[in-house]
Formats: structure tokens, C-alpha cells, sequence
């Protein structure tokens, strides 16, 4: 069981130009995938199309073998809802709602905010972050604020985390800290771990790195 993706092509604007040009790869589950490729090589837009947030212009994706392309809106939002957690790279935090209150956020869609609350407390303090669950996100560091957003996808128990380059802004004292956490929910709740890099220390940690070259991912390897 896992991710499946078939000759995933994507193109934007007219004429159109061709940023993904047939991506196929399997992704088990429990697995920990880097991504990584040139500036423009299209690594951002193969984890939307990955992670269900945007649409590929042709091509396969299949969540345990049920291909995306034959569900309706509806059965993708549940997919989307319970399977997946997503962590941009500027973590957008609601500025206005406490730590707590932000890592209830995919709960509260649901209107059970109460329910997880115990939940969300204890992934708090999995990220470090017990005794400021009351906090603004201004009156936390950036790696702390990445550290709630990851708090965030990971409230629902998603089979699937999907990272754009968490890393990307942190120093490196705050990078490795999340790059342990992917490692430690990967390991321990089995969590299937996608992240894109630019930092290849940070990529070889990974059990697989994908290269994305020209569209295409010449070079799976497996560290
Ligand atoms: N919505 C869009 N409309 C038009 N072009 C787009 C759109 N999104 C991405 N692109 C183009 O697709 C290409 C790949 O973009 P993408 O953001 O996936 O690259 P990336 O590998 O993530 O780059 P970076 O490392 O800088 O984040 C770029 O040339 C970009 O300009
Ligand atoms: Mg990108």
C-alpha cells in the first residue's frame, strides 16, 4: 500500500510550458522521500499535485489504489482531510489565534476542536513547545512557529506528511531540530514522510531522494 504515480505531466498558461513532463514513482508506505532539484525544477509543484492540493494535466495518482482521477471532490476533501498533512514553507500561522488554537485548526473544520484537544496537547509538547500553548505566534522564533505547523498537519494522525521546504527559512540548529521530528514520526508513528530540500545533508536522511532534472525524475536514489 502506499502512493502511486503514474507519467504525471503538468504544464501551465497558454503557450503552455511544461514544468513536470512524465513523473512515475511509488512512495511505500512508512517511507522518508526527499525531493530535491534546481530552483524552477518543479519540486514545489510535484508535491501539490502529490499532497491532492492542485491537479496534475494528465497522468495517475492512486492513494491505495484508488486513483484520484475517478473520485469526486468529495471523496478527495476526505482523503485530504484524514489522510494528509501539509507544511508550507512559510508556515501560515493564523496571527490572531493562540498555538493551541492553531494546532486545532483541521479539527475545528470538523467542529471537533474539543475532541482533539487532548490530542494537540500532547503534540505540543512532541514538538517541543509544552508551557506555550497559549502563546501568539508572534511571541515565538521562527523555528518554533515551523515547529506548530507541524504540530498543525500532524493533528489528524495523516497517513501522509507532506513538507515544502520546512527548512528553507531556519538556521541550522532549528533545521536539524525538524529534520529530527520527520525522522522521529516516520519511526515511531510510521508516518509516511515527503520533503523537499534544497539542503543535501538534509536530503540524505532521507531513505530515498528524488531528483526532479528537466521534468523528470532521472534519479531515484536510494541513500
Ligand atoms: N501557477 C503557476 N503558473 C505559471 N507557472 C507556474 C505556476 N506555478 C509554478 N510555475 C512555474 O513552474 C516552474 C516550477 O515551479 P516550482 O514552484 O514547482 O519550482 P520549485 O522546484 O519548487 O522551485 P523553488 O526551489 O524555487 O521553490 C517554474 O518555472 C514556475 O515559474
Ligand atoms: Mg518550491
Amino acid at each position: 500500500m502506499g502512493l502511486k504515480l503514474i507519467d504525471i505531466k503538468k504544464s501551465f498558461g497558454v503557450p503552455a510550458t511544461n514544468v513536470l513532463k512524465g513523473i512515475s514513482l511509488d512512495v511505500n508506505d512508512g517511507e522518508l522521500v526527499s525531493i530535491v532539484g534546481r530552483s524552477g525544477s518543479g519540486k514545489s509543484t510535484l508535491l501539490y499535485i502529490m499532497s491532492t492540493l492542485d491537479n496534475a494535466t494528465s497522468g495517475n495518482i492512486f492513494y491505495d489504489d484508488k486513483d484520484l482521477t475517478t473520485m469526486s471532490q468529495k471523496e478527495i476533501h476526505e482523503i485530504r482531510n484524514t489522510n494528509i498533512g501539509f507544511v508550507f514553507q512559510f508556515h501560515y500561522l493564523l496571527p490572531e489565534l493562540s498555538v493551541l488554537e492553531n494546532v486545532l485548526m483541521p479539527a475545528r473544520k470538523h467542529g471537533q476542536h474539543k475532541r482533539y484537544e487532548t490530542q494537540a496537547i500532547e503534540l505540543i509538547s512532541e514538538v517541543d513547545l509544552k508551557g506555550k500553548e497559549d502563546r501568539m505566534p508572534s511571541q515565538l522564533s521562527g523555528g518554533e512557529q515551523q515547529r506548530v505547523a507541524i504540530a498543525r498537519a500532524l493533528l489528524m494522525s495523516p497517513k501522509y506528511l507532506f513538507a515544502d521546504e520546512p527548512t528553507g527559512n531556519l538556521d541550522s540548529v532549528n533545521g536539524d531540530r525538524i529534520m529530527a521530528l520527520f525522522q522521529k514520526i516516520n519511526l515511531e508513528k510510521k508516518t509516511t514522510v515527503i520533503y523537499v530540500t534544497h539542503d543535501l545533508d538534509y536530503a540524505n536522511l532521507a531513505h530515498r531522494k528524488i531528483e526532479l532534472v528537466d521534468g523528470l525524475n532521472t534519479k531515484a536514489l536510494n541513500i
